[in-house]
């Protein structure tokens, strides 16, 4: 049917713009803030082998079907999911993925921005020098202190999502595209000198021991579940993101080749930060497991006794906030995107009133650091026993809404759209193709049985960790 479908919204100069725009997108505080923390919460190497897996097996998989869905569709994810729908003679219920998505963007993007606020935050405070020979438990009440703070989170949040909406409201080639190209190479810079850094301290190969050394008697079900729902969170999948930058993608570029690189690429920034960030920890005897504090508690100590610490901590920082902030524009482009095809605004008024509502929803992040510190809503389940609105936002998109996406996505691609289609985007023209078949059993039952098992798990309906420990020992 109708593969000269354009989209209204523009489209990428080309495949080196579009790998940066979605490399941009996948590369973010998930790498460089949250990895680093789930790990050490989870033990270290078998999470991160299982992580690993995903990637493989279930990432790259679903993320060549959600471009296509985007490129194939050629609108925002909602519109897209309708019409695919459509032409696949399937339910008009698939709108509600793209639905699903724009929410989850939403909300991910609430928190995602009040922690890019602290690392804005972090940017200024280690230029000034205040880390100079800081103590850990400086450090440690240094940030206690800023968090413990609601004005002060509610003004980064701010600042942070004024930055964020401004390239959004300039469009794909206009804003996007532009940040994106001098925002990536810049940050692989930065990551190269920090690991110099870290490799000449005496913990490097301790650190990287943590990273890669699986220990399965330290993973539970929750870790699965946790490392599982990352690799969505990390790859940008699940929630229209990557849909939608697919929406952009010139017809020939190829979707298999460019995937497999952002994965790549996505997947050697989260290890090079673990490399940079364990060693640290490890030198100045910090605590892997201390949550999503872990950086902004003990980076700064590292920072504040390493000669030029304040010009590297500085770059640092501003390395996360470049990360979140291509990021973050991915999280939101989805509902502007539908907002300007459905009800005709502008992407200046989309973007203002996207960025408004997500601001508004932030505030439950900002507060759950202090002033509702202690209002844990589902406490009385056990495993949301400790859980702020931080926390429940988290699990919820990160360990519920990306992975059901994503297995929705792989349904989509793998059953019912049509064998021709899926050839047609992927240019593939003989169906035993073996890259193609691989390509199908990945997205037709790998990536739809890991995601449904991993849920039965860690609901404590199915054993998953008994079959790892009995492969891996
Ligand atoms: N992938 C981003 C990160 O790792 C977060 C993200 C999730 C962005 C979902 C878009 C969609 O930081």
């Amino acid at each position: 049917m109708s593969t000269s479908r354009t989209s209204m919204h523009g489209e990428w100069s080309g495949r080196f713009a579009f790998i940066l725009a979605a490399t941009g997108s996948a590369v973010g505080l998930g790498n460089i803030w949250k990895f680093p923390y789930i790990t050490g919460e989870n033990g270290g190497g078998a999470f991160v082998l299982i992580y690993l897996i995903c990637i493989a097996c279930i990432g790259i998989p679903i993320m060549m079907a959600e471009v296509m869905l985007g490129r194939r569709g050629r609108q925002s994810p909602i519109n897209a999911m309708r019409d695919l729908a459509e032409e696949a003679d399937a339910s008009k219920y698939w709108k509600y993925l793209g639905w699903s998505g724009v929410i989850a963007g939403l909300l991910i993007l609430s928190y995602y921005s009040v922690i890019a606020g602290w690392a804005l935050a972090y940017v200024f405070r280690t230029a000034s020098g205040v880390f100079t020979d800081v103590t850990g438990d400086g450090a440690r009440s240094l940030f206690g202190q800023f968090i413990a703070d609601p004005e002060k989170l509610l003004a980064w949040h701010t600042l942070f999502m004024v930055i964020t909406m401004t390239v959004v409201a300039r469009g794909v080639k206009g804003g996007l595209e532009k940040a994106v190209r001098f925002l990536m190479p810049t940050l692989l810079v930065i990551l190269i000198i920090l690991l110099g850094y870290a490799m000449n301290l005496g913990e490097f190969s301790r650190g990287a021991e943590f990273l890669f050394n699986p220990d399965f008697s330290k993973i539970s079900a929750a870790g699965v579940l946790t490392a599982m729902g990352h690799a969505f969170f990390t790859l940008s999948l699940g929630m229209g993101a990557i849909m939608v930058y697919g929406s952009y993608l010139p017809r020939k570029v190829s979707i298999a080749k460019t995937s497999i690189i952002i994965a790549l690429m996505d997947t050697l920034v989260a290890l090079v930060a673990g490399l940079i960030i364990f060693p640290i920890v490890f030198a100045n005897g910090l605590e892997p497991g201390s949550g999503p504090g872990l950086i902004f508690q003990t980076l700064p100590i590292a920072f504040g006794h390493m000669p030029g610490g304040t010009f590297f901590g500085t770059l640092f920082f501003i390395l996360l906030v470049f990360a979140a902030w291509t990021s973050s524009i991915s999280l939101i482009e989805p509902a502007v995107a539908w907002l300007v095809e459905n009800r005709g605004h502008t992407r200046i008024y989309a973007s203002v009133v996207m960025g408004v509502v997500t601001w508004m929803l932030g505030l439950l992040t900002v507060l759950s650091f202090n002033l509702w510190s202690d209002f844990k809503p589902l406490s009385s389940i056990s495993i949301f026993e400790n859980s702020t609105m931080f926390d429940l936002l988290d699990y919820l998109t990160a360990n519920i809404m990306l992975p059901i996406g994503g297995l929705l996505i792989a349904v989509f691609v793998g059953w019912i759209m049509k064998r021709e289609i899926t050839m047609a985007e992927l240019d593939i023209h003989n169906p035993i193709h073996k890259g193609y078949r691989v390509w199908q059993i990945l997205v037709k039952y790998v990536a739809p049985v890991a995601v449904v098992i991993v849920f039965l798990k860690a609901t404590g309906i199915f054993d998953i960790a008994t079959v790892f420990k009995a492969i891996f020992g």
